[in-house]
């Protein structure tokens, strides 16, 4: 399973790097207005820190203007992924994009239809968001493993993005599912790697330890 992190801030993506647990990027156009700057060169920063795709979304709502957008982004990075949200022109874009050879990962997948429709466009990712659906008290990992379901049977390659990750038990979920990737937020990932029995153990070892031989 690919971890990737879903931040437009280079100090989280440097970190979640070290520690060897950001395969990709996502971003949105919250995520880099949250950073403020200017967008191309947030956007080449990141993709120098990262060898995996980084996933820069288009603002355009219009068939034409997504993909005038989406050549521009493309151009930034081999390692781009345009962005594009899920609507009827955006099915349009990311049919002409996939033929020109500009990967794309449709966003603000709620139904596994859309899903459906993404790929048969030409869609590399989709991107099921979970954590809004869990948001409006509808279960969100259903819909991730249904997509899984709905590409199994027909051999489509997209891979699933699992999105709006809110806590530790999103990205157990995404595993248990066999989703491709799960885009987890830095906060979220530094939750992933406590277990307060971890610290206790340590505290232990330490203590015993320096008993013997001292500090
Ligand atoms: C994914 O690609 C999106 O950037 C992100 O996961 C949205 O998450 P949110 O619902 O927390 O805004």
């Amino acid at each position: 399973m690919k971890f990737f992190i879903d931040t437009a801030n280079v100090d989280e993506i440097r970190d979640a790097v070290s520690m060897g647990m950001a395969d990709g990027v996502t971003t949105n156009p919250s995520l880099m207005a949250r950073e403020g700057g200017e967008p191309v060169a947030i956007l080449k920063e990141i993709t120098s820190l990262v060898a995996g795709p980084v996933s820069a979304e288009v603002i355009s709502l219009d068939t034409e203007g997504m993909i005038q957008e989406a050549r521009g982004l493309a151009m930034i990075a081999d390692n781009i992924v345009v962005k594009i949200p899920m609507t009827v022109d955006g099915l349009k874009a990311v049919r002409v994009l996939s033929m020109e050879g500009i990967r794309t990962n449709v966003t603000l997948i709620f139904s596994p239809l859309q899903a459906l429709m993404a790929v048969k466009a030409g869609a590399n990712y989709v991107s099921p968001f979970v954590g809004r659906l869990d948001d409006l008290g509808q279960e969100g990992m259903p819909l991730v493993e249904q997509i899984g379901q709905i590409f199994m049977n027909y051999e489509f390659h997209a891979e699933i993005i699992v999105a709006s990750i809110r806590t530790p038990m999103h990205v157990l979920d995404a595993a248990l599912v066999g989703a491709h990737i799960a885009t987890i937020p830095h906060s979220v990932l530094a939750k992933l790697a406590y277990h307060p029995m971890t610290d206790k153990g340590i505290e232990g070892f330490m203590a015993d330890w320096q008993r013997v031989h001292g500090n």
